[in-house]
């Protein structure tokens, strides 16, 4: 079907291109995660997770919401794959969920689990649409948290069987895979401040998951060479974009706060899987709570293994700034949860409340943050391909007479592909660029409540409603020019 003849795009306006063009074989796509969209809990086989645990304990999850059905697509796979074919998407980046293909983590693979996969996989191909694969975002099966989850080091080389699995079935067709989704996020919101599943409080089991998942990267990448040699292997890390007191972008170098920071969220992993070995200014920050035994000889050489490029997850800044120890400490950044032991050997540092606009989550809209993010990272590692593996934005969104306005969101976007294209220009090898989300869906512990799909979903019909935002992006990718 052709752009113009498609019911999605008909109707829409007639946007006129910015002139900033993407090269032909840069890749334009958008993201979605198993637990967030895939419903049927329950189904073929599939063992529960740590989110549905999470989200099944009273006070968790807004409104008491579960991912049980979501957006139902595991039921609705062929009419979401031909949603995807009509937007125009050239690649879809989707998990895969470890409880499908082993429901307790171990032994013998569920294979109705995985022949959903390889349908998935298969549909998007017949469709011209290339699939990214991540293997792990944050559906860790219950079971395994039971044995201490990512506190565990056996979760790593469970993990590595997983993957063997999986590669083994699908490594014949998935070209683009991605080890860990924002494995930040799993140490520090799941085991640290407990924003997350598996809701622990912890700073030191968070630093032994955040080593563990490391570990487990460097093996999956391995089984990755071995299994699917041609295949392109990342990770997808969340950046910190710190901005000191000022509101200017941090140098790591001479400001306490922003040091502290960048050690423990950014350079924690990107060190040792890109350049080998912990920082050591991360080691003595956090010396008073960890002497770091759980990490063992060998480990360094494991995690740091060659990847094709690198996955970047950007939506927001994060400003800082060392507390004085007498006025009360401000906790205001509203860019992920920053509460209980999510920073641990450094509660003295202050997050502050940053200039607006907002998205729906509260947090700053910055697309120079972006930017910077790209130029640094190119700088740092010059040799390393990136690609933007998700970026977006939660609004409140109103469907009237089949239609959504989301001016927000088409303008959050505008800026940021604008500012990707300005790194680009100034020679950043950036390879693509996926937008979260294709659909609305389970936002963790936001539940329902937040939406940053650029298709709607209604939850009570499971009617997908393409925002105006959608209709934009498809405009994008046809031409790989910017719309105005
Ligand atoms: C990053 C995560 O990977 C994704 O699961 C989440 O929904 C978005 N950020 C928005 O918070």
């Amino acid at each position: 079907m052709t752009l113009e003849s498609s019911p999605l795009i008909k109707g829409s306006p007639d946007y006129r291109d910015t002139g900033l063009v993407f090269p032909a074989d840069f890749l334009l796509g958008a993201a979605t995660a198993s637990y967030q969209i895939e419903g049927a809990a329950t189904a073929d086989g599939r063992g529960p997770s740590i989110w549905d645990t999470f989200s099944a304990t009273p006070g968790k999850v807004v409104d008491g919401d579960t991912g049980e059905v979501a957006d139902d697509h595991y039921n609705r796979l062929e009419a979401d794959l031909d949603l995807m074919a009509e937007l125009g998407l050239e690649a879809y980046r989707f998990s895969i969920a470890w409880p499908r293909i082993q429901p307790t983590g171990t032994g013998p693979v569920n294979q109705p689990g995985l022949d959903f996969y390889s349908r998935l996989v298969d549909g998007l191909i017949a469709r011209g649409i290339r699939p990214i694969a991540t293997l792990y975002h944050w559906d860790l099966p219950q079971a395994l948290e039971d044995a201490g989850g990512w506190t565990n080091r056996d979760t790593a080389h469970h993990f590595a069987t997983y993957v063997r699995h999986v590669a083994e079935a699908l490594g014949d067709r998935v070209a683009v895979w991605t080890t860990l989704n924002e494995p930040w996020c799993s140490a520090f919101l799941g085991y640290g401040s407990g924003a997350h599943a598996p809701g622990r409080t912890d700073g030191v089991a968070a630093l032994r998951a955040l080593h563990h998942l490391n570990l487990a990267h460097g093996l999956a990448v391995k089984v990755l060479r071995e299994v699917a040699p041609r295949a392109q292997v990342s990770v997808t890390l969340n950046f910190h974009v710190i901005r000191n007191e000022d509101g200017a972008f941090g140098q790591a170098g001479n400001d306490e706060a922003v040091r502290r920071i960048d050690a423990l969220a950014n350079r924690s992993f990107t060190q040792p899987m890109l350049v080998g070995g912990y920082p050591s200014d991360l080691l003595e920050d956090t010396a008073s709570v960890t002497d770091w035994a759980f990490v063992l000889p060998g480990d360094t050489e494991i995690i740091h293994q060659p990847l094709d490029f690198l996955g970047v997850n950007y939506y927001a800044t994060t400003r800082v700034r060392m507390w004085d120890g007498v006025a009360p400490r401000q906790r205001a950044d509203g860019h992920k949860d920053v509460g209980g032991s999510a920073w641990p050997g450094s509660d003295d540092v202050e997050f502050l409340p940053q200039e607006g606009p907002y998205t729906a989550m509260g947090w700053n809209i910055a697309p120079d943050g972006l930017e910077h993010l790209l130029l640094t990272l190119s700088r740092e590692h010059p040799t390393l391909p990136l690609m933007v593996t998700e970026n977006g934005a939660a609004f409140e969104d109103e469907v009237v007479d089949d239609r959504v306005k989301d001016d927000e969101r088409l303008d959050y976007l505008r800026r940021h592909f604008t500012a990707a294209h300005r790194a680009l220009e100034q020679g950043v090898d950036l390879r693509g660029y996926l937008v979260w989300s294709l659909l609305d869906n389970f936002e963790w512990g936001y539940g329902y409540s937040k939406r940053f799909g650029i298709v709607h979903v209604d939850y009570r019909t499971q009617k997908r409603t393409v925002k105006d935002s959608g209709r934009w992006y498809s405009r994008l990718i046809k031409g790989h020019v910017i719309p105005e």
